[in-house]
């Protein structure tokens, strides 16, 4: 397989999970003007391989961030958090699970099919809510410094390195962005990180 094409021989988990999942500039920019400042399908599509079949959770602007054609995210339960009482009515919430606390949200994915990994997609409202709650997050780091307004939570000390793809240097996207998927845990956790 050419390098350009390279994914991750994919993670395994043996134990239950509550992970977290972004791709974020080198300066650990998220978003920009309620999207993504990049168009990278290599990361759309290692995003799709690790969620696919697990519930994923989100905030409500993460939702909107989604064109109306691709949501809900297909094969996963979709759980959406907002305050807004009555939105889950809305036209736009259409194929969501919606929940007003990200307590709720956590319950229902572990309980929903696949919830024995449950994917907390974003944005950083919801990362940093759900931080203490998880054990792994798989971040791709996009070698770029384009400027957005919205950052990823840090890791605290007590998460630490498992492994990236490729282990040095990085994958090139057919469109010549440079970019590396990197794995995170917390505490003990053994995790088999991807070649
Ligand atoms: N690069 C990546 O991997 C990635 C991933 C995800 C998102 N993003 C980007 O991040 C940006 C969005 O992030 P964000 O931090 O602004 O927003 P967000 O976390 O996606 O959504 C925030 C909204 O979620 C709801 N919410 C948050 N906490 C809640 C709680 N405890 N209970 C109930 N509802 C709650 C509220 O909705 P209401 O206002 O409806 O009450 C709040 O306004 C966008 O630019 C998006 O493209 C990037």
């Amino acid at each position: 397989m050419s390098e350009s094409h390279t994914l991750p021989t994919y993670y395994r988990f043996e134990q239950p999970i509550v992970g977290m999942i972004w791709a974020q500039t080198n300066q650990g920019i998220i978003g920009a003007d309620g999207g993504m400042p990049w168009h990278l399908p290599e990361d759309m599509a290692h995003f799709k391989r690790v969620t696919l079949s697990h519930p994923v959770v989100m905030g409500r602007k993460t939702w909107d961030s989604f064109p109306e054609k691709f949501r809900p995210l297909p094969d996963r339960t979709n759980i959406v958090v907002t305050h807004q009482e009555g939105w889950a009515a809305t036209p736009e919430a259409r194929g969501a699970v919606v929940l007003e606390s990200l307590d709720q949200a956590l319950v229902e994915a572990q309980l929903s099919p696949g919830g024995n990994e449950v994917w907390v997609i974003g944005g950083r409202q919801v990362f940093d809510q759900v931080i203490e709650d998880c054990n792994v997050a798989i971040i791709t780091v996009i070698n770029t410094d384009v400027p957005g307004d919205t950052e990823a939570p840090g890791l605290g000390l007590e998460w630490s390195f498992r492994g990236a793809s490729p282990k040095e240097g990085w994958h090139t996207a057919k469109n010549g962005t440079e970019y590396r998927f990197t794995l995170w845990a917390k505490g003990d956790s053994e995790f088999e990180s991807p070649e």
